[in-house]
């Protein structure tokens, strides 16, 4: 083993290279979640900001509606932004490679944060909307381009770990942007665009690291056939030996090699995609329609209604919930596999919602169900990152083997913004129609979920994208899906790290 091998984690070696490439990459994750999480708080400065700047060039008060209209668009345009891009990724992953993309995308960083960081100064809600546009844009491809270089680089055993630092990144960027929006922050009339602003950040800093982080070598031999591959495959996995990572690969393409050119069209189309296809879009929708961020948009509200003394604090209490459980799926998920932990996640939060939903119906003759309300919420998150948070992210990427990966990545990806954004627009909406029982509308989706992943969703856990892959086409041949391909021991002989060689 080289010189600057971290220590194992879980029996296996994490190299120094194959450490800052996935915390270069997940730099772009940061960035999304603070995104998602940087409007909640500041709402009511940033609307009397539009409304001074409707008085300085109308010398009138801006109407109450388009009030409310100028700010659902600026917070909904970020997922019409992520919507767009999302379904690019395929196309610009193959084009540009996976780290040229994503040091790219930054761009789009720099122009999004810096058209919401100058709106102020500029007397112009347009460009605070064009901005969140922008931002959303970067955020779409970031959510796509991530994952997709993590699972391409990271040894099979530790794939799941290294995925769910996708998720774990978006939540501490959450949980950044909840607590420097508070008012004694930067969450008040002087500092709010410098709130917004400071998204260049993480980006300045992934621009100056992906030079020193190698290309997928996945994607340089499989797709652009490039032989010469052992050398970056050496930094990543600090062994001398890769022969066998080597031979895996050349299997991988000979097969791909063998197939056409998989397009989105030709995953809906053709019997070997239809299945994993449809189980990664339903799994993006297990995420979104699972009403989390019914949670993350509106839970200052929710905290409010719920009797709750100070929202903005509970808000951030679940900002330390949704972080803490990452973690804790970080070190399950290898170990219970992602089917278990999805289904746990899934079952917990149907339960929570209905908890919530009879604690807030309780409210007006039970005082203390406010507690049981608050604890609920704190529940419904805690579930959603043991499972349906981080996992959906990458197992897309598991589900698919080289050739179709980057489509498959596009329609997922595109599937879980166009659900985020129809959550964001509607929930308002239906929460005021259905009162406390807004819930129960997750629940009942939840448990529809929970079942889809028990008939249908197989464990990829220790699994090469060979055999993941292989094991579908046994089944569309009319074999038997093996949903638990994991029972037996974990495939350590074909493991990326591990020392034995294939057969
Ligand atoms: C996931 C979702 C995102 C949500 C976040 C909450 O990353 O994709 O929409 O806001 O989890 O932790």
């Amino acid at each position: 083993v080289a010189s600057g091998v971290l220590p194992p984690l879980q029996g296996h070696a994490v190299t120094g290279t194959l450490a800052l490439s996935v915390f270069t990459a997940v730099l772009g994750s940061l960035e999304f979640g603070y995104n998602i999480g940087v409007i909640n708080a500041p709402q009511k400065i940033i609307e009397e900001n539009y409304n001074a700047t409707w008085m300085h060039r109308y010398d009138e008060p801006i109407p109450a509606g388009t009030l409310t209209s100028l700010w659902s668009l600026s917070v909904a345009i970020f997922s019409i932004g992520g919507m767009l891009s999302s379904f690019c990724v395929g196309f610009i992953s193959e084009w540009l490679g996976r780290r040229k993309a994503m040091l790219v995308n930054n761009l789009f960083a720099f122009i999004g944060g810096s058209l919401m960081g100058m709106s102020k100064l500029c007397h112009s809600f347009e460009m605070m909307i064009l901005g969140r546009m922008v931002i959303g844009a970067y955020c779409g491809l970031a959510s796509g381009l991530t994952p997709m270089y993590v699972g391409e680089i990271a040894p099979t055993s530790l794939r799941g770990a290294l995925g769910t630092l996708h998720q774990l990144a978006i939540v501490t960027g959450i949980l950044i942007a909840q607590i420097l929006g508070l008012e004694s922050l930067l969450g008040n009339e002087q500092l709010w665009p410098v709130l917004l602003g400071v998204t260049i950040v993480p980006t300045v800093l992934q621009m100056a690291l992906l030079p020193f982080c190698p290309e997928s070598p996945r994607f340089l031999y499989i797709v652009r056939c490039q032989e010469h591959q052992a050398k970056s495959l050496r930094r990543l996995t600090g062994r001398l030996e890769v022969g066998d990572m080597l031979a895996e690969m050349k299997e991988e393409k000979r097969r791909m090699d063998m197939e056409r050119k998989v397009s989105i069209l030709e995953l809906f189309r053709s019997s070997l995609y239809r299945q994993p296809i449809i189980i990664a879009i339903l799994l993006q929708l297990s995420q979104q329609l699972s009403g989390i961020n019914a949670i993350f948009y509106y839970s200052t509200n929710i905290f409010m209604k719920a009797g709750v003394q100070s929202p903005v604090y509970a808000t951030i209490g679940a900002g330390v919930v949704n972080c803490a459980f990452t973690v804790v799926s970080l070190f399950l998920v290898e170990r219970m596999g992602r089917r278990t932990l999805h289904m746990l996640g899934l079952g917990g939060m149907c339960i929570c919602a209905i908890i919530m939903t009879t604690a807030l119906a309780l409210l007006e003759s039970v005082p203390w169900m406010s507690y049981i309300s608050m604890l609920s919420i704190f529940g419904f998150v805690a579930f959603f990152e043991v499972g349906p948070g981080p996992i959906p992210w990458f197992f897309v990427a598991e589900l698919f083997s080289q050739g179709p990966r980057p489509a498959a990545m596009a329609v997922a990806g595109c599937s879980n913004w166009t659900a985020n954004f129809i959550i964001g627009m509607c929930f308002q909406y239906v929460a005021d129609l259905s009162g406390p029982y807004v819930f129960l509308i997750f629940a009942a989706l939840l448990l529809f979920f929970l079942i889809f992943t028990f008939f249908r969703v197989p464990e990829t856990r220790g699994k090469t994208f060979d055999q993941i892959a292989a094991n579908f086409h046994q089944h569309s041949a009319g074999g038997m899906m093996d949903m638990d391909m994991d029972l037996d021991k974990p495939s350590t002989e074909l493991d990326y790290l591990g020392e034995e060689s294939i057969n």
